[in-house]
């Protein structure tokens, strides 16, 4: 087992923004004032992810599941969005690395020309790779990764035999990116809702009360500081 700390950091963390509804609700406010406080939570975590040395940040931001949500708050999830991809050019700015997982043709064509020339202009940064999960869901990326394999299959260019793990892994939308090796869901929930249900085969789990919109820094480093102290075997001993 590695001594040193520092090694045993997070490469890859994922978070699952959960609690905004209960969090307006507790107040007295409209949902979608618990997903504006959400986005703001989202920039201090995104920033302090840098400062401490996470590489990869994936953030489930609206799952395939969400569009069943009454269409008002689908809107004002829409408008947010919107909002924000403006305020990525300055994560972008930070040199971090920008790119939407899910199916994005769901939606609105100035958001997908948006999503398309954020991930253009910072394709080159690799000090933070910041991937948002928007129209997500896990099922349906393995689903995708089925069918585009079994097309190579019926033109002939390869064999069903052929089919490796690693070659499941080159199809799915996170082909690039490492697994994820800690996943943090705030709000009480203890499941992982269709995210990243692949790539967290051997992650970690960190569950807190706290509600998205309340979560600080000083829980990123606690969500951390327990991963630290876990120990991961991979299904050794
Ligand atoms: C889950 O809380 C949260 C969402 C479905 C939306 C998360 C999106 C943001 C915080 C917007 C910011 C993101 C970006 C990328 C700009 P919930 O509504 O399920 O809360 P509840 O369980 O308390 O009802």
């Amino acid at each position: 087992m590695p001594e040193n700390k520092e090694a045993r950091s997070p490469i890859h963390v994922g978070i699952i923004m959960d609690g905004n509804g209960r969090w307006a609700k507790k107040r007295g406010l409209p949902r979608k004032v618990g997903h504006w406080e959400g986005a703001k939570t989202f920039k201090t975590i995104t920033r302090y992810s840098k400062d401490v040395g996470i590489r990869y940040l994936t953030y489930y931001a609206f799952s395939t599941e969400n569009w069943k949500r009454p269409q008002d708050e689908v809107d004002a999830l829409m408008d947010l969005f919107d909002k924000y991809l403006d305020e990525f050019d300055k994560f972008i700015k930070d040199k971090v690395r920008i790119r939407f997982i899910g199916d994005r043709t769901a939606f609105s064509q100035k958001i997908r020309d948006k999503m398309q020339q954020k991930e253009e202009i910072s394709a080159q940064f690799t000090d933070l790779n910041l991937i948002i999960c928007a129209n997500y869901g896990g099922r349906a990326e393995i689903t995708n990764a089925a069918r585009l394999i079994a097309e190579d299959v019926k033109k002939g260019l390869i064999e069903p035999a052929d089919i490796t793990e690693e070659l499941m892994q080159s199809k799915l939308y996170t082909a690039e990116i490492p697994p994820v090796d800690l996943i943090i869901r705030p709000s009480g929930e203890m499941r992982l809702s269709n995210f990243l249900i692949w790539q967290a085969a051997y992650a970690e789990y960190y569950f807190t009360d706290v509600l998205w919109p309340d979560f600080s820094k000083k829980d990123l480093d606690k969500a951390i500081e327990a991963y630290k102290n876990r120990d991961r075997r991979f299904g050794g001993v």
